[in-house]
């Protein structure tokens, strides 16, 4: 009898940042985590791919040649600070390693089962990110330059605007790629607390035009998803940073979530909360392209949505932008004295306009913010395709292919 020999497919907990997209992606719910690892369980995984190409940072790409009997249990990967070293050759059974050798090398499938609801190409002219510069061994310094609050001091919603300064050390971005922060310190075991992941909220040439500098968006978490009080370790650490405080960076990651180049390329942005922050930074761009007498001619259409308008992020900056350069539609769901509306209660409101847009193969979508609203926000483009004559079964496929509809949710 031949034993049974698998590749096991492993996520490695020393580059992971947590950002649960394999979880969101895996069709067969092969992956869970606890509050410290994304493990896979080798019981479920069918080797399908779904979750290799979504991965901001490849820490999922990792596989360990093993008896399929001794394959790593999940209890054992939760525990884990670094994945196991691969098992020389030469400690498998002999008919394991014939196996092997017949397999061409045990060599993977890659029938990807495509599953995503969202793009996982980018734009056909984006330009070429750079990614995984800097990893946990080799993080970049960067000082703060800045910490503002940028909602309504006295609202329940503490979200700040917080510029960092790489001085002469290289960290490219693009609009749409986001980065980690190491969090000082230890966790209740004693062990580094990992790495969180932030969108970047400035364009390609920084925060500041010229500066070798970036922004975030982050909001303090005081309470977790059940509304029980939690203190946020990564978010109250950064939302706390004070000017000259120097923080621990990783990145760049990101290779899909990334704007058009392409002139004219319309631009359709719903967001919530702090998913502002890489619409910010496509926003700045042409903004800064207008100013140069560069103006992509593409509309820019954004639907954002927030508790209250003291609770919106960068309400005030929003509504100095010219009308006739971006159309703005907020949606506020706890607005004194005015009914709870969302982001695709108001892309309702305006479904001709959307409409037009998803007629243009010019276009391409932008969704980020909590996860519940991806599903309503899906629902409400499909009710505009349908209601207005458009196939949104074919149309949202060419969306997803062409690299025009991204989904950016947690
Ligand atoms: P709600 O008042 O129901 O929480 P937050 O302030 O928590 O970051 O949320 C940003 C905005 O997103 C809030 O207005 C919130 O409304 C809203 N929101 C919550 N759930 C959804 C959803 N499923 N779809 C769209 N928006 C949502």
């Amino acid at each position: 009898m031949t034993t049974e020999v698998l590749k096991q497919h492993l996520i490695d907990p020393e580059i992971c940042i947590r950002c649960n997209t394999c979880e969101d992606t895996c069709p067969v719910d092969a992956i869970t985590h606890d509050s410290r690892n994304y493990v896979v369980d080798a019981d479920i995984c069918n080797h399908c791919m779904a979750c290799i190409s979504p991965c901001p940072t490849g820490s999922i790409d990792n596989w360990r040649t093993v008896l399929r009997v001794a394959a790593y249990p999940t209890a054992d990967q939760l525990t884990w600070d670094e994945l196991p070293k691969e098992i020389p050759l030469a400690d498998l059974p002999v008919d394991a390693v014939a196996l092997l050798d017949n397999n061409g090398g045990g060599e993977l499938q890659t029938n990807a089962a495509d599953v995503s609801l969202g793009s996982v190409v980018a734009p056909a002219s984006a330009s070429q990110p750079t990614v995984n510069l800097h990893g946990i061994k080799n993080f970049i310094s960067a000082t703060v330059s800045g910490n503002f609050r940028v909602t309504q001091l006295g609202t329940e919603s503490d979200t700040h605007h917080i510029v960092l300064d790489f001085g002469s050390a290289n960290f490219p971005v693009l609009e749409g790629q986001s980065l980690g922060i190491i969090p000082p310190g230890v966790d209740a075991q004693g062990r580094a607390h990992h790495a969180r992941q932030y969108s970047i909220a400035n364009p390609r040439d920084g925060e500041r035009p010229g500066y070798n500098n970036v922004s975030l968006t982050v909001k303090r978490v005081t309470t977790d998803y059940d509304g029980k009080p939690v203190r946020g370790v990564a978010s109250n650490y950064v939302c706390d940073l004070k000017k000259g405080d120097v923080v621990q960076v990783i990145g760049p990651f990101g290779s899909t979530f990334l704007m058009p180049n392409s002139a004219p390329s319309h631009i359709l942005m719903i967001c919530t909360g702090t998913g502002s922050a890489p619409m910010r930074a496509m926003t700045e761009r042409r903004r800064r392209l207008r100013l140069a007498g560069r103006d992509n001619a593409g509309k820019l259409m954004l639907f954002f949505g927030a508790r209250s308008q003291q609770e919106l992020p960068y309400f005030g900056p929003l509504m100095n932008l010219p009308k006739d350069f971006i159309d703005i539609n907020f949606a506020f769901s706890r607005a004194v004295n005015q009914p709870k509306r969302y982001v695709q209660d108001v892309m309702r409101e305006r479904t001709d306009e959307v409409a037009k847009l998803l007629k243009d193969d010019n276009t391409h979508i932008y969704v980020c913010g909590l996860k519940g609203m991806e599903a309503g926000v899906l629902d409400a483009l499909r009710d505009t395709a349908v209601t207005n004559g458009l196939d949104w079964l074919a149309l949202h496929q060419i969306f997803r292919r062409e690299g025009r509809l991204h989904l950016e949710t947690y």
